[in-house]
């Protein structure tokens, strides 16, 4: 038998404990399907005494997870810690310098220096494996890096955060606000105590920001992502849609254009019959559409600790299996000399379905006007519907929802900006873009 595979984790919180533990309590059925032993033989993390709830106690403790990285006799570093600077950062380049293979689930670190860490692993022969990155344990990274090749894609899309699509599932299931929702949200521990980079889509942009490398070849680019997040989702956009027969989720999107790549993070309406309307709570799903295979939807746990603990643990796994000097998969699924620059394509000039809901003052001719702004934007409306009749005792505020067919964005802004010049608008209008599943 093949010697044991040597790794240090940096990192022991709700991942890393959750990877120690099936390492330890899996290691002979591991060995028998990687063909060697995978041995702990280094750890660190901030806080030395804690109970992880695993036995660890053979393994070398390090004080800074760079000096691990630089010194521990590991062929795998396994980067648990988070974030995008040090010293996640520093261990992960120590490490890849030394030629040490490195596993991590750091979908922001990635997100900011992934070409000049894949540049460096490339340099030294070492191995960069992230799966749990994106999607937590989908083997979305997989999917796309390695089953696919060979197929030209098109569009990749998915729910990203487990947060945002709990809170908006929970909207539309309990018919309460975004706040009351955020706030479960946070009690059941799916939402931090600033849950700012979940909601505002922070999260989701930086994990479509490597699946947009790794679908189209182009450098990560996580600053030119299009980014709107669910506070401004209100339970009346989250009824309106289901009475159209869609649902809205928060969705990472990349797809090419012909003026260069979309990356863009929206509340999205889908449309009810599709399956990803279907996923509901903390379920990720991603869905990739290319010429050869069709389209592929995955749908999964995103997060926690065992479920992305698979995912690292599918990596490390994978390099077990490897054999040096054998072929290996480039880390952003071509080299990174090879990737092109990230051509960004505007927003106002995606082409699309949009979902517009107005508020507007009960006067007569109002519908009309709306009507008339569309069409002399070139808008051809699928629906318009007004909520609530006017009557000649209420002067309440009406409701005029429009959906329309796929059109520019730029005209819609333009339609939407003149309508609100009438002065008949009460509060802001509220614009959702539409996607459909190919096959719908
Ligand atoms: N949790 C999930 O569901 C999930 C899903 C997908 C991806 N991820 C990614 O997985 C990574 C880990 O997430 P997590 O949820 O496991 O985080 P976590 O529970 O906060 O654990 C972080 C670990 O890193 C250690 N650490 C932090 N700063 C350190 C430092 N300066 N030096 C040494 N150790 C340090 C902490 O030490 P102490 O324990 O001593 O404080 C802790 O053990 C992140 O990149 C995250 O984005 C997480």
């Amino acid at each position: 038998m093949a010697d044991a595979l040597k790794i240090g984790i940096a990192g022991l919180g709700t991942v890393g404990a959750s990877l120690a533990k099936i390492l330890v309590e899996r290691r002979d059925m591991l060995t028998t399907t990687c063909g060697r032993p995978i041995d702990i033989v280094a750890v660190t993390a901030r806080t030395r005494g804690r109970d992880r709830g695993v036995d660890l106690s053979g393994a070398e403790w390090f004080d800074e997870p760079v000096a691990l990285a630089r010194e521990a006799k590991i062929d795998v570093f396994v980067e648990l810690m988070g974030g995008a600077g040090d010293p996640a950062l520093a261990a992960v380049k120590a490490a890849l310098s030394r030629g040490v293979h490195v596993v991590t689930a750091n979908k922001a670190l990635l997100a900011a220096h992934g070409v000049e860490l894949a540049a460096l692993a490339e340099k030294h022969g070492a191995l960069l494996n992230y799966e749990a990155a994106v999607a937590g344990g989908i083997p979305v990274i997989k999917a796309l890096r390695e089953s696919l090749t060979g197929n030209t894609i098109s569009r990749v899309y998915g729910i990203m955060n487990g947060t945002c699509n709990y809170i908006l599932t929970k909207m539309e299931k309990e018919g309460l606000s975004f706040e009351a929702c955020l706030k479960e949200a946070q009690r059941l521990g799916y939402a931090e105590a600033d849950p700012a980079f979940d909601i505002e889509g922070n999260d989701t942009a930086h994990k479509l920001s490597i699946l947009t490398t790794l679908a189209f070849g182009t450098r990560i680019s996580a600053d030119d992502i299009y980014l709107e997040g669910i506070t401004n989702i209100s339970i009346d956009d989250i009824r309106a849609a289901a009475d159209l027969g869609y649902r809205i989720k928060l969705l990472g999107v990349a797809q090419k254009t012909d003026t260069g790549v979309e990356q863009r993070v929206h509340p999205t309406m889908v449309p009810l019959d599709s399956v990803i309307a279907q996923v509901d709570g903390v379920t990720n799903a991603v869905a990739i559409e290319s010429d050869i295979l069709g389209e592929l939807l995955m749908v999964g746990p995103g997060a926690g600790g065992n479920a992305t603990a698979s995912a690292v643990l599918g990596d490390i796994a994978d390099i077990a299996k490897s054999r040096p000097g054998a072929q290996t998969v480039p880390v952003l699924g071509r080299p990174a000399a090879a990737l092109a620059p990230y051509e960004r394509a505007q927003i106002r000039k995606h082409h699309g379905g949009y979902f517009i809901r107005l508020s507007v003052e009960d006067r007569t001719g109002v519908f009309a006007s709306i009507a008339r702004h569309m069409a002399e934007n070139g808008i051809s409306l699928e629906s318009i519907v007004q909520r609530g009749q006017p009557t000649a005792e209420s002067s309440d505020p009406k409701t005029i929802i429009l959906v329309t067919h796929a059109t520019m964005e730029d005209s819609v802004r333009k339609a939407v900006a003149s309508v609100k010049s009438e002065g008949y608008l009460v509060g802001e209008p509220q614009v959702i873009r539409i996607e459909r599943p190919k096959a719908a």
